[in-house]
């Protein structure tokens, strides 16, 4: 069964991870499978009250260790303090998984200057700082065997109207996973992305679809396996990517979406709508006219 847990029990023993955006959401989802895989994990946001609930609410559903760190990614000297914090505790850190993100919708020109650096600020520079900050850690104690992987989007290649600061964000964090998958290969970094496609979570569909467009837009509908993504799906391949199961993936994205996207792309595609009885009547319409 698709929702079921994946790996072995015991598949991220000995790892410690850290989960920006950890506290709700998807990242929430991702720490509890990597917490019962046996990883100690580090959860960031800049709420540490709903962190220390999290954390909580996690060790007690696992019995694993689940770090809550008050950072805000937006602030190199906030990441530094976190890794810090998280070294103290754990000793090392093995893996960071950049998943803190912000976005809504609105259309480009109504966003002040401000609104849109703030999306910028989270999504491109957050990945941005948690990322250097970590690789100078690991490649100055000559750390192998680390893995950097991050949370993209169907739209960091094809962009997307009314989303626009992140998509430029995303598109900039997924050429930083493909180049430093090149350029840090020789650390023993790994660098892998996600991009997942409808994944319904409370803190997303508020922003992304408010109020009556929930009902108006039902994402199923533009996926042509016809259901959104179950949380456990996209915690499987997280875990697999952090996994050593992945030490020969290095600089792939990989996307989970049922195959949403590209039923936007393929220029046919809205050829599904039409029934079989009228395919008949095509069909001889072709032959007819290509003799
Ligand atoms: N439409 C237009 N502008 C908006 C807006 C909206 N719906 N929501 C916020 N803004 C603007 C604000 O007015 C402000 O600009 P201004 O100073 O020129 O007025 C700017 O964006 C920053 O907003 P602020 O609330 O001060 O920033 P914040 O750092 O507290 O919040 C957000 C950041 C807006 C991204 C907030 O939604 C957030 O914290 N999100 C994190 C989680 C998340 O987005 N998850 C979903 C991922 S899919």
């Amino acid at each position: 069964m698709y929702t079921d847990k994946m790996l072995r029990d015991d598949a991220l023993k000995g790892k410690n991870i850290v989960v920006t955006g950890g506290g709700s959401g998807l990242g929430k989802a991702m720490t509890k499978y990597f917490l019962e895989l046996g990883a100690r994990v580090a959860i960031t946001s800049r709420d540490l009250e709903k962190l220390q609930h999290t954390a909580r609410e996690l060790e007690d559903e696992t019995g694993g260790t689940c770090l809550p760190v008050a950072c805000d990614v937006r602030h190199y000297d906030q990441v530094e303090a976190m890794l810090k914090q998280v070294l103290d505790n754990f000793g090392q850190v093995d893996v960071l998984l950049n998943n803190a993100a912000g976005n809504f919708i609105s259309p480009t020109e109504r966003l002040s200057a401000n609104a849109f650096d703030t999306i910028i600020d989270i999504v491109l520079k957050g990945s941005k700082n948690c990322t250097l900050a970590f690789g100078k850690h690991w490649i100055a104690g000559k750390q192998q065997n680390t893995v950097v992987l991050n949370i993209v989007t169907t739209y960091s290649w094809t962009g997307s109207a009314y989303v626009v600061p992140s998509a430029t964000a995303k598109a900039g964090v997924l050429a930083m996973t493909r180049s430093l998958a090149v350029e840090w290969a020789k650390y023993g970094i790994r660098f892998n992305a996600i991009a997942p496609g409808p994944f319904p979570t409370k803190g997303a569909w508020d922003r992304l679809l408010p109020g009556e467009l929930k009902e108006k837009f039902d994402l199923a509908r533009k996926v042509p396996l016809k259901r959104v993504g179950e949380h456990q799906e996209l915690a499987n391949l997280a875990a697999y990517l952090v996994s050593d199961f992945a030490a020969y993936l290095n600089g792939e994205v990989i996307t989970i979406d049922g195959g949403e996207w590209l039923k936007g792309a393929g220029q046919f595609n809205l050829l599904d709508q039409i029934p079989e009885a009228m395919w008949d009547m095509l069909e001889n319409t072709i032959r007819k006219n290509s003799r």
